[in-house]
């Protein structure tokens, strides 16, 4: 028998309440942090795709940010708190925006991960995402990004039901 607890949670939009926790989140999962404000400009905007992921009480365990660009579904942020990895939190949450983003006939979801940042790229690995190319000295502190993308919707097979709407979030 495990003796890991079951994982209980929601999986919902965020609101501008939660951007204090995003905000704590933020610091405790990156080098480069987001500041509070741009967390709650990005809960505001539109033409984005956002979730997270709360435990029973409320607390943020994980979350992801992305915004259409054209037909591609750009992930800003993906995170899991500390206690909270391991458990398949971010990977659900990335299927959620494959999903979303195939639903709405976007063609790829692309992300950045830093060259070093092994476990997230063990990750998207693990998901079917394939190295695309390399933004040199994309981060502040000069490290390199790796832009790692997977293909949804019409070019996997998979449903392509209509152009992008506004309203996408
Ligand atoms: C990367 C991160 C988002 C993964 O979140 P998570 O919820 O723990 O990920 P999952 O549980 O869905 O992991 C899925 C798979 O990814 C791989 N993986 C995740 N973390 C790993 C690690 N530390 N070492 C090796 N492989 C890892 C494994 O293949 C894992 O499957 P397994 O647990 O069955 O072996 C999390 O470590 C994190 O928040 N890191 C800090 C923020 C960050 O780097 N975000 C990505 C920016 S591009």
């Amino acid at each position: 028998m495990s003796a890991v607890e079951p994982l209980h949670h929601v999986i919902r939009e965020p609101v501008p309440g939660d951007a204090r926790a995003l905000e704590v989140a933020e610091r405790e999962c990156f080098p480069d942090p987001w500041p509070g404000h741009l967390i709650l400009a990005e809960i505001h905007a539109c033409g984005r795709f956002q979730r997270v992921a709360v435990s029973p009480d409320g607390d943020l365990m994980a979350y992801v940010l992305g915004v259409w660009q054209y037909l591609d579904l750009h992930i800003l942020k993906i995170a899991t708190c500390p206690p909270h990895r391991r458990r398949g939190l971010a990977s659900e949450l990335l299927r959620l925006a494959e999903a979303h983003a195939a639903e709405s006939g976007g063609e790829t979801v692309t992300l950045e991960v830093r060259t070093s940042n092994r476990p997230a790229i063990a990750m998207y690995r693990s998901l079917g995402y394939v190295v695309r190319g390399i933004r040199r000295c994309y981060y502040g502190d000069g490290e390199d990004a790796l832009i790692m993308t997977r293909t949804v919707g019409r070019g996997s097979g998979g449903p392509r039901t209509g152009i992008l709407k506004g309203e996408d979030r």
